[in-house]
């Protein structure tokens, strides 16, 4: 496949994930870059979002993982979803109960704690509020 009909291919997943990862970290100099966290101001309809514990979505750069069952705020942990030491894209890993960089392992704990490296900045943690079944993502 010639490279102009490959990158015309790409849609979906792999958009939002560089789109993430190109928002989250910026260029210091040299080699060396930085990834924070976006500002999120967003709603998630916990009808249709999020019904099963274990669950996550990505919204607007933000992880959000349902710990448990009650919909109260206490039940979900939101966190930046680009990770701190490049920018990749992290998972939440039910198992493991912890979120997973792919690109060179740094683990980080559902409160944003690094667990493992090369990452060492925690995670943006995101605040969340629920009314009736309507969550409130902000940070
Ligand atoms: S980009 Fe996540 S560990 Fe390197």
């Amino acid at each position: 496949m010639k490279r102009r009909a490959f990158l015309g291919s790409i849609t979906g997943p792999v958009v939002a994930a560089c789109a993430v990862c190109m928002g989250a970290c910026s260029k210091t100099g040299g080699d060396s870059f930085t990834s924070g966290g976006v500002a999120a101001n967003f709603n998630v309809d916990l009808l249709t979002n999020l019904t099963t514990v274990g669950s996550s979505i990505l919204q607007s750069g933000v992880v959000i993982v349902r710990l448990a069952a009650a919909n109260v705020p206490a039940s979900f942990t939101a966190v930046q979803a680009a990770c701190t030491h490049q920018g990749t894209l992290i998972n939440y890993n039910q198992a493991a109960n912890k979120f997973i960089c792919p690109n060179h392992g740094a683990t980080f704990s559902t409160t944003g704690a690094v667990t493992q490296g090369p990452a060492t900045n925690a995670l943006k943690v995101y605040t969340v509020a629920i009314s009736g079944l309507i969550m409130t993502v902000t940070g």
